[in-house]
């Protein structure tokens, strides 16, 4: 069944650590269920909507402020929306908290550093070590973590189907999500 109302699941999580990798899952199971759904992905953002942002902290709110302000605008016209993007500060994720009340979703995507530099998915961490790239996330740039997230994610050690499969359980058990009777595909 279709999702009744609009929400934003809002991942955060350092560079490697699987908000993509989680969300393309993700995507896969709420449309088998028939729920509209948009997905504002960091790298895609930043080809588009954020072309030509840096990374400093001012550019990186810029960046987040724009995703909330289309997170919200979506949100509120009930069609589901996922945000993959770092995220790095926590006043800014509370601004988008703010502006989207109950429809907000923070999900805290967990790995250790070493766990995300191991996996080096983009070859990005590398590049920051050697400094090539600088103002890197959980390199040579902050993370704050966040306090109080709706979930949290464990990534290390766990495939990412079963990631999706708590996300979504955890939707259903929170009222976004109606249950459906047969065994979910993620
Ligand atoms: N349980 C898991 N959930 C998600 N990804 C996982 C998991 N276990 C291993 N991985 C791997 O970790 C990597 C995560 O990369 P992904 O691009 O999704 O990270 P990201 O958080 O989107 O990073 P970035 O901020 O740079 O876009 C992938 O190679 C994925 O296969
Ligand atoms: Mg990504």
């Amino acid at each position: 069944m279709a999702s009744e109302q609009g929400f934003c699941l809002w991942f955060t999580g350092l560079s490697g650590s699987g908000k993509t990798t989680i969300t393309t899952h993700l995507v896969k199971e709420l449309r088998r269920r028939g729920s509209k759904l948009e997905v504002l992905d960091g790298d895609i953002v930043r080809e588009n909507l954020s072309k030509g942002l840096g990374f400093s902290k001012e550019d990186r709110d810029t960046n987040i402020r724009r995703i909330a302000f289309v997170a919200d605008l979506l949100s509120r016209n009930d069609v589901p929306v996922i945000t993959a993007a770092i995220s790095p500060y926590r006043e800014i994720r509370d601004e988008a908290r703010k502006k989207m009340g109950d429809r907000f979703i923070e999900i805290y995507a967990q790995a250790p550093l070493e766990v995300c530099e191991e996996r080096d998915v983009k070859g990005l961490y590398a590049k920051a070590r050697s400094g090539e790239i600088k103002e890197f996330t959980g390199i040579s740039d902050p993370y704050e973590a966040p306090l109080n997230p709706e979930m949290s994610i464990e990534t290390e050690g766990r495939t990412p189907e079963e990631c999706a499969a708590e996300i979504v359980a955890n939707l259903e058990k929170l009222g976004f999500l109606s249950p459906v009777a047969e065994e979910a595909i993620v």
